[in-house]
């Protein structure tokens, strides 16, 4: 099974105006870039604010703007937040949901990252859902079992024969921001656990078909090692994706 493979850079909170438009103008000069939409999807997730002068930057790339984030509800008194059709209104195209980031420094539960992913398959676009074990989780074997949890009650709103138009990212917590990038062997252990779940599931068709991406100090050297798994569907970038040369390197390891 051919499943097209997936890149998304996620800013975090990082990034102005100005950055913004540096690396689109690096990216337009790159001549990688053209042929990015012939076998790979290529996304780009900004800060809130950035978004709108995102939509009109990228236009022209084969790159699709995301978000790192949204809430669950369609609109109401949430002071601070934003809503799924408000994303919609900006051009965006994908929202990563349930980042590491999100659950352990803003205290997302499993089954509120799992109203989330609704909401954004919802309003039309495509949720990202994360998924990871901390170090300590790793430590005391209880990966699996985190993983599985993670997987289920993220997905237990979306019916079976729809999991494929939620990509996942496998992001071991303790491989984000660290430089501690997993072994090729372990990212793909775990991303063919996760499709045993799914196939088991919602049946191999489906399984087949699920996007599952790696992220965690994914940069330009050890990309190609990763991506030469083929259970490792793409990736999710953050602190190399601030760098557009460094994002584009990071592409052609993708692109077949
Ligand atoms: P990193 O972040 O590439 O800086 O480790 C990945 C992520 O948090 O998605």
């Amino acid at each position: 099974m051919n499943r097209r493979r997936l890149l998304i850079a996620n800013w975090k909170m990082n990034g102005s105006r100005a950055q913004l438009e540096a690396w689109v103008d690096r990216l337009r000069r790159c001549e990688a870039v053209r042929h990015w939409g012939d076998t790979i999807d290529v996304a780009l997730a900004l800060p809130f604010p950035l978004l709108t002068i995102g939509n009109t930057a990228l236009k022209g790339l084969p790159l699709q703007l995301a978000a790192q984030n949204v809430h669950e509800e369609a609109a109401g008194a949430y002071t601070g937040e934003v809503c799924a059709s408000m994303l919609v209104d900006e051009g965006v195209m994908l929202v990563i949901v349930g980042h590491s980031e999100r659950r352990h420094q803003f205290g997302e539960s499993d089954e509120r990252i799992g109203r989330k992913v609704a909401a954004v398959l919802a309003a039309g676009m495509t949720p990202i859902l994360c998924i990871g074990e901390t170090e300590q989780q790793r430590d005391s074997g209880r990966t699996q079992p985190i993983l599985e949890a993670q997987l289920r009650k993220g997905l237990a709103l979306i019916p079976e024969r729809r999991w494929p138009a939620v990509p996942l990212a496998y992001e071991p917590v303790w491989a984000i921001g660290t430089g501690k990038v997993a072994t090729p062997e372990l990212a793909a252990e775990e991303h063919a656990f996760l499709r045993g779940i799914v196939a088991a599931t919602a049946g191999s068709d489906i399984a087949n078909q699920q996007r599952i991406v790696y992220g965690g100090s994914v940069d330009p050297r050890n990309a190609a090692g990763l991506a030469a798994k083929t259970e490792i569907d793409g990736f999710l970038v953050g602190g190399a994706s601030l760098d557009a040369d460094r994002f584009c390197s990071i592409a052609e390891t993708l692109v077949v």
